[in-house]
């Protein structure tokens, strides 16, 4: 079955966030776009909170935050309980997050990774399971 995802940028990831969710779109996937929508510069923080608030709330299974970096988003996305926010930037990562850390949030770099490696990073998250088991435990450990 196919997961449902949201997915938020600030201006400066604005241009991928855009590209990823076309991507997911022909894929099939429902994506829902939680902003931002113009390139005017805007606070990466308040889309990091909405979005980790929906992820928390499960109203979404997965959140994908794009910036200039990725590591702001990623640091506003995880004070928020229950979300396990990623910043990768290479395939390795991307599933090791999932498999290992569970994570529910990928954060991306709109100025560290290129268009091609993007997605082929979300892909491999979202097909990526947590094994669940040993790692289950050190997760729990994050509440
Ligand atoms: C915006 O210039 C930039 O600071 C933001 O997108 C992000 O990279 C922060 O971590």
């Amino acid at each position: 079955m196919l997961k449902t995802i949201i997915i938020g940028s600030d201006h400066a990831g604005f241009s991928l966030k855009n590209k990823i969710k076309s991507y997911l779109e022909s894929k099939n996937y429902e994506v829902f776009d939680a902003g931002t929508h113009t390139t005017e510069s805007c606070d990466y923080p308040v889309i990091a909170k909405s979005v980790a608030q929906k992820i928390a709330q499960n109203a979404y299974e997965y959140g994908i935050l794009v910036c200039g970096t990725g590591i702001g988003m990623s640091i506003a996305a995880n004070k928020v309980k229950g979300v396990r926010a990623a910043v990768v930037s290479d395939t390795c990562s991307a599933k090791m997050s999932r498999l290992h850390n569970n994570s529910n949030i990928l954060c991306l770099g709109e100025r560290i990774v290129g268009e091609e490696l993007a997605k082929d990073i979300v892909d491999i998250w979202l097909d990526s399971e947590f094994l669940g088991e040993r790692h289950a435990k050190r997760v729990a450990m994050f509440e």
